[in-house]
């Protein structure tokens, strides 16, 4: 019986993938042979004729399965890439997308305009993925990053101290600001950075099978318009800004007029911009006092 290897596999999974119409299918089976060999994408092609043992292709033959099903690759690898950074994934987080990225590199950009050392919250921080890829990129800050649940940053705490920032990212769990109170003793910040669950009622209804599936309804759901947190971080958020700080969120494409209604009713802000996202939808809410 001829050999599976390296190539071969490779190809199989690419057109399987393809065939069952799984996004970025050669990257996708990439990352699940890598995954299981232990081995760099990189080092596929340069090991292309290399045999596969019968039990590694027994269980790349049942993630290959669980992948046709819907399940993301991210889930089944536990890892993905943000912002060029590794990070751990389990199936409480929602995996992060490139259009968060976006959110990352206008936070960025407020926080180098600046003098001194920052002070930023990140709300619902998930993974961690955003405040992670702000301190791994911009030195002078402490963030305390808050999460709902005790889940999530389990896998936040392990990707921040996978990436050396333990003395400069604080979890704390909690309904978005209530853990910050006492913490800060009444702390302001320059940036208060946030990518809340956003999902309508009816855009829940119509989410791919693979994210309505398997990522967690908790992390996407937010009431029947979708602008249930953006009310409350509005609601609360003057309390917790510095005079010249400013309030960037991530926003559905539907929802930038809404976000511009409450961030003008409920913070004293000098200038909201809505930024649109590479595919040219409504993505970042930009507030600055
Ligand atoms: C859209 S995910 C964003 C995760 C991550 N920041 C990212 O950009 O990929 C929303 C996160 O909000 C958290 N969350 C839901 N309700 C919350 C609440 N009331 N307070 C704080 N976090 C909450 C969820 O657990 C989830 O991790």
């Amino acid at each position: 019986m001829a050999k599976w290897t390296i190539q071969k596999l490779l190809n199989w999974i690419s057109e399987d993938f393809e065939s069952k119409g799984i996004d970025s299918a050669r990257l996708s089976a990439e990352l699940l042979l890598s995954y299981v060999l232990e081995m760099k994408r990189i080092e596929l092609y340069t090991q292309f004729d290399r045999p596969v043992a019968k039990e590694q292709l027994d269980r790349l033959h049942d993630l290959v399965k669980r992948a046709e099903q819907g399940e993301p690759i991210a889930y089944l690898t536990g890892k993905t890439e943000f912002y060029t950074l590794e990070l751990e994934i389990t199936p409480d987080c929602l995996i992060p997308r490139p259009e968060t990225e976006l959110l990352v590199e206008r936070a960025i950009e407020f926080l180098r305009g600046r003098t001194g050392k920052q002070i930023v919250c990140d709300l619902c921080t998930g993974c961690g993925c955003v405040a992670v890829a702000i301190a791994k990129n911009f030195c002078d800050v402490q963030i305390i990053a808050t999460d709902i649940s005790d889940g999530v940053l389990k896998t936040a705490a392990k990707n921040i101290e996978k990436h050396g920032l333990k003395d400069r990212v604080t979890l704390l769990c909690g309904d978005l600001f209530d853990p910050i109170v006492p913490q800060l003793g009444g702390g302001k910040f320059d940036l208060i950075v946030c990518n809340p669950p956003y999902v309508s009622a009816a855009e829940f209804e119509r989410l791919d099978k693979s994210v309505k599936d398997y990522e967690p309804k908790s992390a996407l759901f937010a009431g029947a318009d979708g602008l249930d947190f953006y009310r409350q971080i509005c609601e609360k958020a003057e309390a917790f800004l510095k005079p010249d700080a400013a309030l960037i969120m991530e926003i559905s494409y539907s929802q930038g007029q809404g976000v511009r209604e409450l961030l003008e009713q409920r913070v004293r802000f000098s200038e909201i911009t809505i930024e649109k996202d590479f595919h040219d939808n409504d993505r970042i809410a930009i507030a600055k006092k």
